[in-house]
């Protein structure tokens, strides 16, 4: 009997909630496919030390609804160097392992564009609450990670309208302020700083609250974590810079509170959009790897999901949404 093929998966990076169900719906599409399939643990790790486990035909469908990612993920530095990628397309043979799905992030990509270059067929699907992959329109995670934030932002403006105050809140994102922009709109947030825009404290925040303060005495300022790299300012320097100016310039006496979210939004129960995105992008991985086709990234690209080169994909930039920046700043005055 002709020996069936066998294929790995691992997630990478920074952990995005939907990654177990890529896992989920990839291995039940291997199976489908009369594919075997394990799974390496700790992301690139796992195949540079072969510590993996055998998922075929195992049903996973109960951690679809899980945050996380139910085989670990990491950030392999080892993998740069490259007899690290040769030791593990090695390892891959050894294994049977004829493809590679790698749910991560643009870093992970890289790893895979290297696998891909040494020989080990492998497939990206963009995982990152971040949602700053340049090829997809869509990231998983991203909405899961929307809904944490605007929820949090919600209760810290429920105690700030009790006590006028004024929240600083610090989200994630790492460079990008995608997320940032987003919430800032959901919220109605009366500022957003985004390390893709210059700060200007005075314009952006002292000129806002002192035209409002009149009618209203508690505000929420969204600011995106890559904005102390990008400005020099961390989220309190901005805080307390903002405060002083008021103060000297309006005699404006500001309580105001640093929140940073941190961790919690990169956790949860994944949305409805990203178990289906996620399943989705890892039935057409292994849909993909099944006909022998490597070195892809699948991307969402009009709400459709299409697979394009690995290159090609690490090779595209994207900025904030102009649009959406905009609006952010209309709803902030
Ligand atoms: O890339 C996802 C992300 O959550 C970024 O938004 C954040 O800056 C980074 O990961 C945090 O990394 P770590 O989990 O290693 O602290």
């Amino acid at each position: 009997m002709e020996k069936r093929k066998r294929i790995g998966i691992l997630t990478s990076g920074g952990d995005a909630p939907g990654m177990n169900s890529a896992i989920a719906v990839a291995a039940k599409t291997a199976n489908h496919l009369g594919l075997d399939v394990i799974a390496f643990i700790n992301g690139y790790s796992g195949l540079l030390y072969k510590e993996y486990i055998d998922i075929t035909g195992k049903d996973l469908t109960d951690i679809m609804n899980r945050g996380g990612t139910f085989i670990g993920s990491a950030r392999c530095l080892e993998f740069m160097k490259k007899e690290n990628v040769k030791k593990a397309v090695q390892n891959a043979k050894e294994l049977d392992v004829c493809g590679l799905v790698v749910v991560g992030g643009d870093g992970s990509f890289r790893g895979a564009k290297d696998l891909s270059a040494e020989g080990l067929p492998t497939v990206g699907i963009p995982a990152t609450i971040d949602n700053d992959i340049t090829c997809t329109e869509y990231c998983i995670g991203y909405d899961t990670a929307l809904n944490t934030v605007i929820e949090c932002l919600d209760k810290i403006n429920d105690t700030m309208r009790s006590h006028n105050r004024c929240a600083f809140v610090e989200v994630m994102g790492n460079k990008a302020g995608y997320l940032a922009i987003e919430v800032a709109i959901a919220c109605g947030a009366d500022g957003v700083l985004v390390a893709e825009k210059p700060v200007n404290v005075e314009k952006d925040i002292v000129e806002v609250i002192a035209k409002k303060y009149e009618n209203k005495k508690n505000f929420m300022i969204v600011v995106a974590e890559g904005v102390e790299k990008a400005s020099g300012l961390s989220t309190y320097e901005i805080m307390s810079r903002a405060a002083s100016i008021l103060k000297e310039k309006y005699n404006i006496d500001l309580d105001a509170k640093v929140t940073v979210l941190g961790h919690v939004q990169r956790g949860g129960c994944p949305t409805y959009k990203d178990r289906v995105a996620s399943g989705r992008m890892g039935a057409k991985a292994v849909e993909l790897l099944a006909e022998g086709i490597g070195n892809r990234v699948v991307v969402i690209k009009n709400s459709k999901i299409i697979d394009m080169d690995i290159l090609e994909a690490l090779a595209l930039q994207k900025n904030i949404e102009d649009e959406l920046f905009e609006l952010s700043q209309i709803i902030s005055e």
